[in-house]
């Protein structure tokens, strides 16, 4: 059900006199706490229904703050292109910036440009398939024991393999009782992001996210010297290492920020992603089995060792159910800027100062753009219907403009690879009238971590006909 918003709209700001332009319009919601709870809440459903009421172009009251909502891929492009550069990264900063402050995402201009080309340096494709040869000797040793033919809560055990995956691939480290407090110092930062009480109160997210920052920030500089003198193959190496064709290097608090922020970028969203596939390959046997054919026939790649970059590209299919599965749970729901200067977005005034959101998941379920898009039907990414070529920001999901996903590639390849081993070695069933609700309060997430059962392939028995949709 769609939230109504009750009270009449308001202009955000008279645009100046003379101008052309017309007004931001949107309502003011309940005293105090505006539409907070609603935005928190229902995800998407509030960004569509204010798009529904005003056009792509909005204004909402959440988290104290009147804040523009920018939706569907007009609005989406003029922001992320940023031509007249009047939107600053700094509207991250109001969320994250205390606990993921100087990360990539929160730099603007010429040093972003400059921090990322050196970063990039961490992406290239040979570092890629090793990081993918690497995260896949975790997967082949952890999946193929999760437990089999019963209820399995398959969404902490996935965050638990990605949290070994960021251990291992991005600190070059063991799971050791010092890394489980690192893993739970970063729970605290990610958290603390998304705090209602925004100051440091003991025993609240804020103020624990700020101590878990600095347990962050001294666990990673004293292992700056190691890394820096190794041959490791690990991301924190890596940033140690690279450099530009100029000779551009990171010094030791780039990589210190730049660690703490890639932990964080790389680790709920693959996380959500690789959940939300699961689920939706269980509710669609006809997905999960055309899935399964493409991993078997990849012979013996598929056989006893870690499939390879190559390999994950040859999952057509599976790449079009990672696509949907982005499209209907977004693992970014929304992509926070703020004006530096007066501007013009779509013909409305937007003034210097305000918060500008692009509400990417719920520009994912616009029927303008999606057929039906409310249902799982990966093929809308496939030839010939390719739903999401209709506009080049149409599939926002990593993003867009300068500030696209740098680890697209690596996210993909990861999900990939996790899916395959998955699919190789079960079946992922739910019951037939399942439907998983999306606690969206924080990222968005199974509110009851995604009860599965897993059966072994090896298992002859038919499908049990009350699991899945037939
Ligand atoms: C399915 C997985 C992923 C999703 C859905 C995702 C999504 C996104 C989105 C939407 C942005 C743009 C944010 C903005 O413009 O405000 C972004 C940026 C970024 N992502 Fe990802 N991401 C994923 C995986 C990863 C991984 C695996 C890494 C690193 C290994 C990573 C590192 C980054 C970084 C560093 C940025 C900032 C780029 C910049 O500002 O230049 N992400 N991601």
């Amino acid at each position: 059900m769609l939230p109504r918003i009750p009270g009449a709209a308001r202009p955000l700001a008279e645009p100046p006199p003379g101008s052309a332009l017309e007004p931001v319009m949107g309502e003011p919601g309940l005293p105090v706490i505006g539409q907070t709870l609603g935005f928190m809440r229902q995800g998407p459903a509030l960004s569509l229904s204010q798009h529904r009421r005003f056009g792509p172009v909005s204004w909402a009251n959440v988290f104290g703050m009147r804040m523009v909502l920018a939706l569907g891929p007009e609005a989406a492009q003029v922001v992320l292109v940023n031509k007249d550069k009047a939107y600053s990264q700094s509207g991250w900063e109001w969320f994250i910036g205390p606990f993921f402050k100087r990360g990539l995402m929160l730099l603007d201009g010429e040093e972003h440009h400059l921090h990322r080309r050196i970063m990039q340096e961490a992406f290239t494709r040979p570092r890629l398939e090793s990081y993918l040869l690497q995260l896949g000797e975790l997967i082949d040793e952890q999946v193929p024991r999760w437990p089999a033919d019963e209820p399995f809560l398959i969404f902490p055990a996935i965050k638990r393999l990605s949290l070994d995956i960021a251990t291992s691939v991005f600190m070059g480290a063991r799971r050791t009782e010092e890394t489980e407090r690192v893993a739970e110092a970063f729970e605290d930062c990610v958290r603390a992001g998304l705090a209602l009480v925004r100051f440091p109160v003991p025993g609240l997210r804020w103020h624990r996210g700020l101590r878990s920052r600095r347990v962050l920030e001294t666990y990673f500089r004293d292992r700056i010297p190691e890394k820096r003198a190794s041959d490791d193959e690990d991301l924190f190496a890596a940033l140690c290492h690279v450099e530009t064709d100029e000779g551009q290097s990171f010094g030791d608090d780039d990589i210190v920020n730049h660690m703490i922020f890639l932990m964080m970028a790389a680790h709920d969203t693959s996380t959500i992603t690789a959940t939300a596939a699961c689920y939706f390959l269980a509710k669609h046997p006809e997905w999960q089995e055309r899935c399964r054919a493409e991993s078997q026939a990849l012979g013996d790649l598929a056989a006893d060792r870690p499939i390879d970059l190559p390999g994950t590209e040859k999952l057509e299919s599976l790449d079009l159910v990672f696509n949907e599965a982005m499209r209907l749970v977004t693992p970014v729901p929304g992509m926070a800027r703020r004006t530096v200067r007066d501007t013009d977005l779509l013909g409305h005034h937007v003034p210097a100062g305000t918060m500008v959101t692009v509400s990417t998941w719920a520009s994912h379920l616009l029927p303008e753009l999606w057929s039906d898009p409310e249902t799982f039907d990966p093929a809308r990414f496939d030839e010939p219907r390719r739903e999401d070529k209709q506009h080049r920001f149409a599939n926002l999901a990593f993003g867009g403009g300068v500030h696209k996903c740098i680890g697209m590639h690596f996210g993909r390849a990861e999900v990939k690879a996790f899916l395959h081993r998955l699919l190789l070695g079960f079946r992922i069933e739910v019951p037939a009238d399942y439907e998983v609700s999306w606690d969206m309060t924080s990222l968005p997430t199974p509110a009851d971590g995604l009860p599965v059962v897993l059966r072994p392939l090896d298992d002859q028995s038919t499908p049990d006909p009350t699991r899945g949709t037939p």
